[in-house]
C-alpha cells in the first residue's frame, strides 16, 4: 500500500512529539521538517536520526510537493488559518495544533476550504487520548449515571514569567489570548466534546503573575445549559497544577472523573450521605468494561489522522471541534470586556467573531517587554496531567 507522505511545518518546542507519533504510526512516512529557521529543523532531523528527511524553509515549498499529503501544523497560533488554507487548498490533509485559530472567522475559512477540498482538518486535542478520557465520555453518552448536574473542570498548571519572554507569547496578536487559549483550551476542547455547547457563559478574568504578558493568566466562567451548569476555573498560577488538572461530572448516580474516580451516595434518614454501594458497582463496572486506549496523546490522535486519511476509521477532532473550543473562549473573552453574561452562538457580526475587532476589544493587562525569537537548549516540554 502506498503510504501516507507527512510533513511538520514548525520545528519548535511540540515537534518533536508529532515526528515521533508518526515514525511511531503505520502507513505513513515523515518526508519533510519546515521551519524559517533552518537551524531548528536540522537540529530536529539529527537529533532525532532522521537521515532521509528533507529540509525546507517555506509553506509553500511543502505544498508543492507531490508526495506530502498531509502535514502537521506545529507554528504559532496566529498562523494557523492561513497555512491550514493553504495546505488544504494545496490539496493536502492537515492536522493542526491546538488553538485551532485565533478567531472563528479563521476557523470558518479553514473549515470552508476542507469542505471545498476534501481533505481532512484535525484539530490536535491529545488530553481526549487517554482511557479515563475516552471511558467517562462514553459513560454520559449512554446516561449510565442518569442526568448530568453539575461539572467542574479544573484547568489549572504553573508557568514562571520568563515563559512570556518567547516573542510570539502572551500578545493579543500572535497568541491570540493567555492561559485560555494556550493551556485550557484542552479542557474547554474536552468540556465541549462531553457536554456539547452551552446556551450563556459569564465569565471572569485577569492577570495577577505573569507582567511579561498583554493576556489573561487566570480566568473563572459559569457556563450554563437548558438543565445543567459547568464551572471552569484556568490558571497558570498553581503550583504543582499539572497534578491536580481535571473534569467532574457529577450525575445523579454519582460522580465521574477523569483521571478516573467514582464516588455515590444516598441519602440517610436526616438527608445526609451515606455511600451507595450498588450505584457505586454499577458505576465502576461500566467503566472496567469499556476499552482501553493503548496508544496515548499525540501518537493517539496521529494514528487516528492517518487511518483516517486511509478511510479506516472515523476522525476523532475534526475541525468544527477545534472550533467549538474557540467559541467558547471567545465568549468568555467577550463576558470578560463587557462585564456581561454572553449567549451562544457568536454571530458573524459580532466584534468577537473576528480577530482585529476582539483584540481591540481585550483590555491590555500589561504591556509586553522581553522578547527572545527562539528558546535554545531549553528542555522538554510538558503536556499536562494525561500525557505519559
Ligand atoms: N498540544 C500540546 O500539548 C502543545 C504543547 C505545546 C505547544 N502546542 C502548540 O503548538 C504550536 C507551536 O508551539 P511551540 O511551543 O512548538 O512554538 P515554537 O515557537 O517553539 O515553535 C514554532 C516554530 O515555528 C517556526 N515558524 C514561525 N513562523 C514560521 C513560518 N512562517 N514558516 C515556517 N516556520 C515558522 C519558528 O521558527 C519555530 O521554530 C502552538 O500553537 C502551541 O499552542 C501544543
Amino acid at each position: 500500500m502506498k503510504k501516507i507522505g507527512v510533513a511538520v511545518i514548525g520545528t519548535g518546542a511540540v515537534s518533536a512529539i508529532h515526528v515521533q507519533s508518526y515514525l511511531g504510526t503505520e502507513d505513513c512516512e515523515l518526508r519533510v521538517l519546515c521551519d524559517k529557521d533552518v537551524r531548528k529543523a536540522e537540529r530536529l532531523r539529527e537529533s532525532m536520526g532522521l537521515a532521509g528527511v528533507d529540509i525546507v524553509e517555506n509553506t509553500a515549498d511543502v505544498f508543492a510537493r507531490e508526495d506530502i499529503d498531509a502535514v502537521s501544523i506545529c507554528l504559532p497560533p496566529a498562523l494557523h488559518s492561513s497555512v491550514a488554507v493553504a495546505a488544504l487548498r494545496a490539496g493536502k490533509h492537515v492536522l493542526v495544533e491546538k488553538p485551532m485559530a485565533s478567531s472563528l472567522e479563521e476557523c470558518d475559512a479553514m473549515l470552508e476550504a476542507a469542505k471545498e477540498s476534501g481533505k481532512l482538518l484535525a484539530v490536535v486535542a491529545n488530553q481526549r487520548f487517554d482511557t479515563p478520557a475516552m471511558r467517562v465520555k462514553r459513560m454520559l453518552d449512554e446516561h449510565t449515571g442518569g442526568k448530568t448536574l453539575y461539572a467542574t473542570i479544573n484547568s489549572i498548571w504553573w508557568r514562571g514569567g520568563n515563559y512570556y519572554d518567547l516573542a510570539w507569547r502572551g500578545t493579543w496578536e500572535k497568541e491570540c489570548g493567555g492561559c485560555l487559549t494556550s493551556h485550557a483550551v484542552h479542557h474547554i476542547d474536552m468540556t465541549a466534546w462531553t457536554l456539547g455547547m452551552p446556551r450563556r457563559i459569564t465569565a471572569f478574568l485577569g492577570n495577577l503573575a505573569h507582567d511579561n504578558s498583554e493576556c489573561e493568566d487566570y480566568a473563572i466562567a459559569v457556563f450554563e445549559y437548558p438543565d445543567m451548569i459547568a464551572q471552569l476555573t484556568a490558571n497558570i498560577l498553581t503550583h504543582g497544577g499539572d497534578g491536580e488538572q481535571g473534569l467532574v461530572f457529577q450525575t445523579e448516580k454519582g460522580s465521574l472523573s477523569i483521571p478516573w474516580r467514582t464516588v455515590s451516595n444516598k441519602p440517610l434518614p436526616n438527608g445526609f450521605p451515606e455511600e451507595d454501594e450498588e450505584a457505586h458497582a454499577l458505576l465502576q463496572s461500566r467503566y472496567d468494561a469499556l476499552p482501553e486506549v493503548t496508544v496515548t496523546g499525540h501518537a493517539g490522535e496521529i494514528g487516528n489522522f492517518i487511518r483516517a486519511i486511509l478511510g479506516k476509521e472515523e476522525l476523532i477532532v475534526t475541525g468544527e471541534q477545534g472550533r467549538n473550543a474557540i467559541e467558547l473562549i471567545m465568549a468568555m473573552y467577550k463576558s470578560a470586556a463587557t462585564h456581561a453574561p454572553v449567549d451562544l452562538p457568536i454571530a458573524k457580526d459580532d466584534p468577537f467573531y473576528r480577530r482585529e475587532s476582539m483584540t481591540k476589544a481585550m483590555p491590555h493587562y500589561h504591556e509586553k517587554y522581553r522578547f527572545v525569537e527562539s528558546v535554545e537548549n531549553a528542555p522538554p516540554i510538558s503536556f499536562g496531567r494525561m500525557s505519559k
